[in-house]
């Protein structure tokens, strides 16, 4: 079985490579997905692998069943968005949508898990159990497509025991994988801030509110709720990123907007943070004889990958590869919106090297120059199949 497998997934490479070169030309933004929808669903329905499209507005979830159906059920995951950048690659399959590309390499993603249906339906008389193909939207955008998938039944009739997804790592050369068992990435909120007062004559501040200084108190403060409040250890990093108000030297601003993130690897601290945030903000700006509007809407959970089926996930990996090709990657605290799957199942979520090899890192992912080296499609499809055709829990 997994020599079929390698060997399919090698000689599907000329095919993989025009799949990925086709989705990157034609990258679409969050929840407009539509024709990379079609995209994938025409594959589908050319392999006569059945499907269910649209779920979630724009992603499509396919079912292929092996022997015994419905004897191991696992679910394969890829998100399908492109992001808001203008690419600079000069590659003959570089974006043909202004402004729009795939920097994250969701095109990659798809591939490869297009590549593996494929390949799981080639081989269905060779493994047992029913394989669920999870095509997402929206990975990139609030509140999250994960989200939306599981709203819209993407987990039930038949219900995964476990959930397995895959992302490009360019710290990784081709060729290598990377896990990691536990908590692996951080959940991630957006801030809205508004301090409002009655501003003024700059030369006269004992007539006015001054908002400027009482949101600088109030930056200043939110970073005790993380050297103060925050068990030492428990990551959690919380940025103000914008400080909006005011447009001359002499006048102070009736208003002051502040945005940021906060990110978390503890879902009780998270909560009790989002609380201490806003009570800060309240009394920090009431203090300064200002007002205060906050606003955190619930962004992503923490990325929890599940100790059995990372093991599980691991050892194939090893077998597929070799042990010296599958690294441990450390916890980020980027977020991922898989993380609202690993909330409802077991799930592992693991790293694609997609380094060129003795060049060092490749370009890093939402940059205008990311790229990857595309023997990595063989690995990513081939390792999607292995692990669909295999993983338990
Ligand atoms: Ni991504």
């Amino acid at each position: 079985m997994l020599a079929k497998i390698k060997t399919l997934a090698k000689d599907i490479f000329p095919q993989l490579q025009a799949m990925r070169h086709h989705l990157h030309q034609h990258p679409e933004l969050s929840f407009q997905e539509h024709q990379t929808m079609a995209f994938v669903a025409e594959k589908l329905r050319s392999w006569g692998i059945a499907f269910r499209a649209p779920v979630a507005g724009t992603g499509v979830v396919g079912i292929i069943e092996g022997k015994d159906p419905g004897s191991r059920i696992v679910a394969l995951r890829a998100d399908m968005d492109a992001l808001p950048i203008q690419e600079a690659n000069q590659v003959p399959y570089a974006s043909q949508h202004p402004g729009v590309m795939h920097a994250c390499g969701h095109d990659v993603h798809t591939t490869c898990l297009l590549g593996a249906a494929y390949i799981l339906q080639q081989l269905r008389e060779e493994w047992h159990g029913t394989v669920k193909l999870i095509f997402q939207p929206g990975e990139e955008k609030h509140p999250g497509g994960a989200s939306l998938m599981i709203r819209d039944g993407a987990l039930e009739n038949p219900r995964p025991s476990c959930i397995i997804g895959m992302h490009v790592h360019p710290e990784l050369p081709v060729g290598y994988l990377g896990f990691r068992t536990g908590i692996s990435m951080a959940s991630a909120d957006e801030i809205y801030i508004t301090i409002k007062g009655k501003g003024g004559h700059a030369a006269s501040p004992h007539l006015t509110t001054d908002t400027i200084l009482a949101a600088s108190q109030v930056v200043v403060a939110l970073q005790q709720v993380i050297s103060r409040n925050k068990n030492p250890f428990s990551p959690s990093v919380l940025s103000i990123c914008a400080f909006n108000g005011g447009y001359t030297t002499n006048v102070i601003p009736t208003e002051v907007k502040l945005l940021g993130t906060f990110r978390a690897m503890d879902e009780t601290w998270r909560f009790q943070a989002h609380e201490r945030i806003r009570q800060t903000i309240y009394h920090v700006a009431e203090a300064m004889g200002a007002e205060a509007e906050v606003e955190i809407p619930v962004g992503y959970p923490c990325l929890i990958n599940d100790e059995q089926v990372t093991h599980a996930a691991r050892a194939l990996a090893e077998q597929y590869l070799d042990a010296e090709h599958v690294k441990d990657v450390d916890p980020r605290m980027g977020a991922e919106d898989f993380a609202f799957y690993s909330q409802v199942i077991p799930a592992c979520f693991f790293r694609l090297g997609v380094a060129s090899p003795g060049k060092g890192e490749g370009p890093t992912v939402h940059t205008p120059q990311f790229d990857i080296d595309e023997q990595a499609l063989e690995i990513g499809a081939g390792i999607m199949a292995w692990l669909g055709a295999r993983v338990t829990r």
